[in-house]
This record gives structure tokens, C-alpha cells and sequence, in this order.
């Protein structure tokens, strides 16, 4: 599996992560196939996808509650744990009740990267970010960043924290390019802000011509289109986290993790006919 600076600290990430979003339910907890999406998050780790991507937002809190579960089993210092906080909870009064609580969930005293969810509507991006730098300071979390930020709020963003933001965690996949083709990538580049996509596989909905696509690729590479999928992501210099829970899909998008496509596949995956 290939790795990738996170921002510009000494943290290399696999490019394959895995995202926990409907594990133990989506808007509401659903506790019935608790024990397979534990064994789902042990398997990926084995498979080195050791990043796991989740928020209290998910199963209305259930979700961290199975990461802490299949935790205990991997062993913490094996992963890599990114959560985010919600943004009605960004007064740094609720900030602290809620990373507390996530961290009750997971069983752990720190995560590695604490994300803001979505800009807030109500509280400032120069307060948002004051409370993120607090809870850096206080080792809740050892890195911060922000996801679903404009290329305009993470320049905000940038400009009041202290600390690095050193991720952006926006939709990005070869079926929504809006990451780049608003700037958003190109700005993470220049300021070492690590882009991570979220539904890198669009959640499996692409156009009929994309797919061709990728299928013809992934002929003349001998590998399965939704790898080709990853892979583009990668190419571009983004971290992928997509969520898998079946054998397959979890041994398919790990795979993904070393392909390596060459500009004439980019090129031929871009092109327009
Ligand atoms: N920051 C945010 O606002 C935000 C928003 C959305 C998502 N996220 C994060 O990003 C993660 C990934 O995004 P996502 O869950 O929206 O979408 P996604 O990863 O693009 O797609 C997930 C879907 O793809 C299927 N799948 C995975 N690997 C496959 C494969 N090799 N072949 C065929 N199907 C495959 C999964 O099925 P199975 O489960 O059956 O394997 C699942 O139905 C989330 O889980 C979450 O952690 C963050």
C-alpha cells in the first residue's frame, strides 16, 4: 500500500483508507450487524487500510462506538484515527463535551486528526478555528483540519489557526471533479493541505460513459474498474477513504492502494469523447 504526507507533517497515511458512514446506522444508531462492521474495520487494518475515517455525526454517535469495539481488537497504535465534530457543537464549551465523548467511544485518549465537519453557519471561521487550536493544545487530537471548507473558508481557515490545517475533506471522485475544477485542489497543493475524498467511488453511482472508461482501463491494467476509480483519485495527489464492509470489497480497493496509473491512463480517463 502507498503512503502519503499528511500536510507537511512527519505522518505518512496509506492513500486507501477506510470510511465508516451507514456502519451502525446513518442518522439514527442501528445496532444489528454491530459485530460484522467490527470485523469489516479489523479486516481493512490487516489489509493496511490503517486510516479509518468517522464522526460523531454517524449513527448518531453508534459508529465511533463500533471503531472503539474493533479497536480494542486491532490495538490502537496500529491506526490512524480521524473523527470530526458537528458543527453546532464549535463553542469550544460543547467543542471539549464533544471530542470527550468521542473519545469515551473510542476507547482512546487522543485521535490523530479532528476534522470540522461543515463550516458553521452561525459561529465565525475565526472562532471555529480558535476552538480547534484549543483542543490541539489540550492533546485531544494530534493534528486539525476542516472538511466540506470552500477553497475561500480554508484560506480563512489557514489565516487565523496557529497550528497547520493540514487537511480539507471534501467529495471527490472521477464523476465530481468540483474539487478541482473550483481551485480547492490546486490550493491544497500549494499550502500543504492534505485533500482527502470522501465517496471516492461517488457511492457507485457513475454515468454510463465514465464507467466505460474506467473499464477499459482496468482491461489493459488487469484490474477491477472501482480500482481504476481510486487510483485516479490517488494519481491526483488526494488520500481516498471509501467505505467497504464485504471481503471483496475491502481485498479489492486495498489492491487499489498500489496501482499506479501513468499520465496516458489519466488522459485517456479525462478526455471528453
Ligand atoms: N466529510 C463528509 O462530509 C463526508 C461525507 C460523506 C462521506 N464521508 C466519509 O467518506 C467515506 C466514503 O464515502 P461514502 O461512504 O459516501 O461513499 P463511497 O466510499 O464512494 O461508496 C461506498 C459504497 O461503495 C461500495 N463499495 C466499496 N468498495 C466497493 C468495491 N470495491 N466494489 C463495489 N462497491 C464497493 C460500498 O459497499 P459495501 O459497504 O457493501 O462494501 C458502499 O455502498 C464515508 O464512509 C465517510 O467516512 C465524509
Amino acid at each position: 500500500m502507498k503512503k502519503m504526507r499528511l500536510g507537511n507533517t512527519d505522518e505518512f497515511l496509506p492513500v486507501i483508507g477506510i470510511g465508516t458512514w451507514g456502519m451502525g446506522g446513518k442518522f439514527e444508531a442501528d445496532r444489528s450487524r454491530d459485530q460484522d462492521f467490527v470485523n469489516s474495520l479489523i479486516r481493512a487494518v490487516d489489509l493496511g487500510m490503517t486510516h479509518i475515517d468517522t464522526a460523531e455525526f454517524y449513527g448518531a454517535g453508534h459508529t465511533e462506538e463500533i471503531v472503539g469495539k474493533a479497536l480494542k481488537e486491532i490495538g490502537r497504535e496500529r491506526v490512524f484515527i480521524t473523527s470530526k465534530i458537528w458543527p453546532d457543537h464549535l463553542k469550544l464549551k460543547n467543542a471539549v463535551k464533544s471530542i470527550e465523548t468521542t473519545l469515551k467511544k473510542l476507547g482512546t485518549d487522543h485521535v490523530d486528526l479532528y476534522l470540522v465537519h461543515w463550516p458553521s453557519s452561525v459561529i465565525t471561521v475565526e472562532e471555529t478555528v480558535e476552538t480547534m487550536n484549543k483542543l490541539l493544545e489540550k492533546g485531544y487530537t494530534r493534528y486539525i483540519g476542516v472538511s466540506n471548507f470552500s477553497k475561500a473558508q480554508l484560506e480563512e481557515a489557514i489565516k487565523f489557526s496557529e497550528a497547520p490545517i493540514v487537511c480539507d475533506q471534501v467529495r471527490f471522485n472521477i464523476q465530481d471533479r468540483s474539487a478541482e475544477e473550483n481551485g480547492l485542489l490546486d490550493f491544497c497543493r500549494k499550502h500543504a493541505v492534505t485533500l482527502t475524498a470522501y465517496s471516492p467511488l461517488n457511492r457507485m453511482e457513475f454515468d454510463f460513459a465514465v464507467k466505460k472508461k474506467l473499464e477499459e482501463i482496468a482491461r489493459r491494467r488487469n484490474a477491477i474498474w472501482t480500482q481504476i476509480a481510486l487510483a485516479w483519485v490517488v494519481k491526483k495527489g488526494a488520500l481516498a477513504i471509501p467505505k467497504a464492509t464485504s471481503e471483496k470489497h475491502l481485498k479489492e480497493n486495498a489492491r487499489a492502494g498500489d496501482l499506479d496509473l501513468s499520465n496516458e491512463d489519466m488522459k485517456y480517463l479525462e478526455s471528453t469523447h
